[in-house]
């Protein structure tokens, strides 16, 4: 099955957003990867829900939102109202995650969890049967274009197993320095669904990066 490629427009042209959207909506694309981030969960601050809702209007394909904020259970209605598809939150976030699984559910979305590269696959034992995916950071939140971590590609492993030993149905995708490379051995190992920001908005060519990650 070919992997499902969400590009990350943390590393489009925020001059120029409405033409990098355009190219989205005409690539091979499946999602839209879309982080938030609160400057206090990570050390960065990306963009906010004023902005989001005319990224929300100009895209065509679904909204996979990446929340690195504390507290991500505060926004469900308002991630819900930019019509996402996907509310991915951090295991690091959440206390009470099952609780906050259950909520993105009820809103009518579907719950993702997202764990950092020191968060080890075996803390989602309890939650794995509840996501509709899991999402494997392949680099420290935070930032773009940032040095894919090798360790990752055990992970996506290590998770494959656990989703087929619990009977889960949930997706695995994993996100930061993904590119063709990094891509393809991810594939391999059993991810289902890449995010790929720098390799794709630096690319010469875009779209055709994003058709060529489709094949891998
Ligand atoms: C990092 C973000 C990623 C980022 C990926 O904190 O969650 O989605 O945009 O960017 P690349 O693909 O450039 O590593
Ligand atoms: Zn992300």
């Amino acid at each position: 099955m070919k992997p499902i490629i969400s590009p990350s427009i943390l590393s489009a042209d925020f001059a120029y957003l409405a033409k990098d959207l355009e190219m989205i909506n005409r690539s091979e694309a499946d999602w839209v990867h879309i982080d938030i981030m609160d400057g206090v969960f990570v050390p960065n601050i990306s963009f906010g829900f004023p902005v989001l809702k005319y990224v929300a209007k100009l895209t065509q394909k679904p909204l996979d939102v990446h929340l690195m904020i504390v507290n991500p259970e505060k926004f469900i209605p308002e991630v819900k109202a930019l019509g996402a598809h996907i509310m991915n939150v951090h295991y690091e976030a959440c206390p009470h995650l099952h609780r906050v699984v259950q909520q993105i559910r009820e809103a009518g979305m579907q719950p993702a969890v997202t764990i950092n590269p020191a968060t080890p696959v075996a803390l989602l034992q309890d939650i794995i049967r509840d996501v509709y995916m899991v999402l494997i950071m392949s680099v420290n939140p935070g930032f773009g274009g940032q040095k894919f971590i090798e360790h990752s590609v055990e992970k996506v492993r290590e998770l494959r197993e656990l989703i087929e030993r619990t009977g889960s149905k949930a997706l695995i995708e994993v996100d930061g320095g993904v590119n063709l490379e990094t891509g393809a051995r991810l594939v391999a190992a059993g991810a289902d669904a890449l995010v790929a920001g720098n390799a794709i908005f630096a690319a010469e060519n875009p779209e055709e990066t994003i058709h060529a990650m489709k094949g891998l």
